[in-house]
């Protein structure tokens, strides 16, 4: 699947712009600066295809890319970006609560956490988000390359606690660098296999 390229299709700003649900999607969300866009330029191997960036909050659309011709791949804005005005925060939050609420296509959700800290109280929103619209989600460790093992192990507890509260999570916790490519083989044959 991945060898058929990626390519950009759009971005979107609200729910009228959203493509036709005529391909298997799968969404990436995650905190700002978390990583989701150097994840997906790691999985489909092109490094400029979602815009990655040290600037928190760099990606404000709802990003869509084909992968193939059977699959979107889905780029959130990111969350927890404190230093965004207020209207502009809520526009993006009532946006992906749509988005995640109403996409009979979509697969699954790839929820990215960072391996140095774990899930924080403001990934809880889009959890509880994900459980009521019963999207299934997998935990998506990113970083690895900046944590010791030990450190690891305690990340990997934590998550593995939290999941089990909710009710849309997939047990399975994947662990990924997209600088040293932890990760991405088995994420793209997670993906291939949701058809
Ligand atoms: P927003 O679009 O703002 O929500 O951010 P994002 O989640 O798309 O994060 P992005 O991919 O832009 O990455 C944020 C920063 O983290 C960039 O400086 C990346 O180079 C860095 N980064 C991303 N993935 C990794 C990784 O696996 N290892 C390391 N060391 N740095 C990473
Ligand atoms: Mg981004």
């Amino acid at each position: 699947l991945f060898a058929r390229g990626a390519e950009f299709l759009k971005g979107v700003v609200a729910m009228d712009g959203l493509p036709p649900g005529d391909r298997a999607e799968v969404c990436f969300a995650g905190r700002s600066n978390v990583g989701k866009s150097s994840l997906i330029n790691a999985l489909t191997g092109r490094k400029g295809l979602a815009r990655a960036s040290n600037t928190p909050g760099r990606t404000q659309e709802i990003n869509f890319f084909t992968l193939g011709e059977s699959h979107y791949i889905v780029d959130l804005p990111g969350y927890g970006y404190a230093n965004a005005p207020l209207p502009v925060v809520e526009k993006w939050q009532r946006l992906l609560k749509q988005y995640l609420s109403g996409r009979a296509n979509l697969r699954r959700a790839f929820v990215l956490i960072d391996a140095r800290h774990g899930i924080k109280s403001v990934d809880e929103d889009i959890l509880s988000r994900l459980d009521q619209s019963a999207v299934t989600f997998q935990a998506v460790l990113t970083k690895a390359d900046k944590i010791k093992p030990s450190e690891r192990d305690k990340v990997l507890d934590q998550v593995r606690t939290k999941l089990a509260t909710h009710p849309a999570a997939y047990p399975e916790i994947v662990l990924t660098s997209a600088e040293k490519g932890d990760g991405i083989t088995e994420l793209r044959t997670i993906i291939a296999g949701l058809g």
